[in-house]
């Protein structure tokens, strides 16, 4: 029996939320008073109810994830049937499509792992052409992962890969080298797929990017590298059965973390998030973290008469910007709030020797390992925020297993969705991205864009060359 199934490991394995740094006993004035979050938890209830219900209306499609067997067999069953016959796997997706695998990868993937991940969100030809360039065609596998299917990136760096690949492994076999993640019915890449007929799997319906980690997006890449997806969904199991068993709101994390965020933002300005992760394994689940929370909140609301717009903008930082960044957010505006994420076992143990004992200044670190010296490290950061009036809560992972991530992706969804009900914004849909893509696809002459094409020439030409430099 897998360890997670035993309750006491679980327990044992559980991710703690500490909030004492956003109260105002200590922060001061900036902080919430514990009063003021008990006043507000019969709006964390409405949140909470109708959450509930949204969910037993099958809408929240992400939230039923951790709990479905079908998908993972089918995943399971393609990321066997490519092992063993490849070296590198190379990610062709972008924004959702991109960045829950790099999460995973990053976090979980090491250098034994049966396949090396890369995730190409790039069409820099400085970048791309040289990544192509450097792989062994014959051995790597590309997952292209497009939703919509007709996201121009992807599909772009789809067509140079096939082509490559037509033509070192010509048209036969070349088709073994890809599997295609993309909508069941819809869009251009589902019409390739059925077309011609290459390996597959379906990004269920309802399910943005942002809120696809836990589908055949970053699951097929991550359990090709032989990470262990199921642990991966019995982390986020735990944490979805934790909440929902909460006695009270604030004893669920997403809700009590949404909430408490929802004050500090209205109440205290805290219009910024600064996510800040003392582990490097976790520094792009901080980037994946940052579009979950840009896409999802960043909306405008129409009320009536006005327009109501929220969002909180996330910064990902790590412990290196303690000597970069930190002196603004100590001392600069107090717009800010911070979330650490903190590890209790930082798993590899690499010991500062215990040399030049004689000198003061350097001496105190021998014997320490350089985790503990992290720790230390965002101990010291809390404080110090805390000394100057600026709150921060802390997140803390056990350690950084398929487990653990589990919870971490889950409880950030969830606090995402449970914020946005707060606000009253729909946190699905990105109405503001779309109206970049229609202009590019005018300008780059795709049929039926011809007026957004009209639109991006009449606005360059109307610019005052007096001001072009
Ligand atoms: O969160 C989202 O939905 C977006 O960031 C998309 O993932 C991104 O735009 C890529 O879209 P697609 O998967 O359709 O190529």
């Amino acid at each position: 029996m897998p360890q997670y199934r035993r309750r006491r490991w679980r327990e044992a394995n559980a991710l703690r939320l500490d909030l004492n740094g956003l109260l105002a006993g200590a922060v001061g004035g900036d902080g919430i008073a514990p009063e003021e979050l008990g006043a507000f938890e019969p709006e964390l209830l409405r949140v909470r109810d109708a959450i509930a219900a949204r969910r037993a209306a099958g809408e929240l499609s992400f939230t039923a994830l951790p709990h479905e067997r079908e998908p993972v067999r089918r995943v399971l069953e393609v990321a066997a049937a490519v092992q063993g016959q490849f070296d590198a796997l190379v990610v062709l997706g972008i924004g959702g499509s991109a960045l829950g695998i790099r999460a995973l990868a990053g976090a979980l993937a090491t250098e034994g792992s049966a396949l090396r991940i890369v995730v190409a969100d790039s069409i820099d030809p400085e970048t791309f052409g040289p990544l192509l360039a450097g792989l062994d065609l014959r051995r790597t596998l590309f997952n292209v992962v497009s939703k919509s299917g007709e996201t121009a990136e992807t599909m772009a760096q789809f067509m140079i890969v096939r082509d490559r690949l037509m033509h070192q492994l010509g048209a036969v076999d070349y088709k073994r080298h890809l599997v295609v993640t993309t909508d069941a019915r819809h869009g251009s890449l589902r019409q390739i797929v059925n077309d011609e007929g290459f390996q597959q799997l379906v990004i269920p319906e309802g399910i943005d990017g942002r809120y696809s980690v836990l589908t055949a997006v970053g699951l097929f890449p991550a359990a090709a590298a032989g990470i262990d997806i199921e642990e991966l969904l019995a982390g986020a199991a735990s944490m979805d059965e934790r909440g929902r068993a909460a006695p009270t709101p604030l004893r669920d994390p997403a809700l009590a973390l949404a909430g408490a965020l929802w004050l500090l933002a209205t109440r205290r300005q805290k219009r910024m998030l600064v996510l800040m992760a003392y582990c490097e394994r976790l520094a792009a689940t901080g980037d994946w973290f940052c579009q979950l929370w840009a896409e999802s909140l960043g909306k405008s609301v129409e009320l009536g008469d006005r327009t109501a717009v929220w969002g909180q903008t996330p910064i990902r930082l790590g412990p290196a910007d303690q000597h970069s960044q930190l002196q603004l957010f100590v001392d600069g505006p107090p717009d800010k709030v911070v979330v650490f994420l903190r590890v209790d076992d930082h798993g590899a143990a690499v010991d500062v020797p215990a040399t030049y004992q004689d000198l003061e200044g350097v001496g105190y670190l021998g014997g320490h390992s350089l985790g503990a010296l992290l720790n230390a490290e965002q101990r010291a950061t809390e404080l110090a925020l805390a000394k100057r009036g600026r709150p921060s809560a802390t997140l803390t992972l056990p350690g950084v297993t398929a487990f653990t991530l589990g919870q971490l992706l889950f409880l950030l969804q969830m606090a995402a969705v449970d914020l946005a009900a707060i606000a009253g914004i729909d946190p699905f849909g990105q109405p503001g991205v779309e109206e970049s893509r229609r202009l590019a696809f005018g300008l780059l002459g795709r049929p039926g864009f011809e007026a957004s094409h009209d639109e991006v020439e009449g606005w360059l030409a109307q610019k005052d060359t007096r001001f072009i430099l």
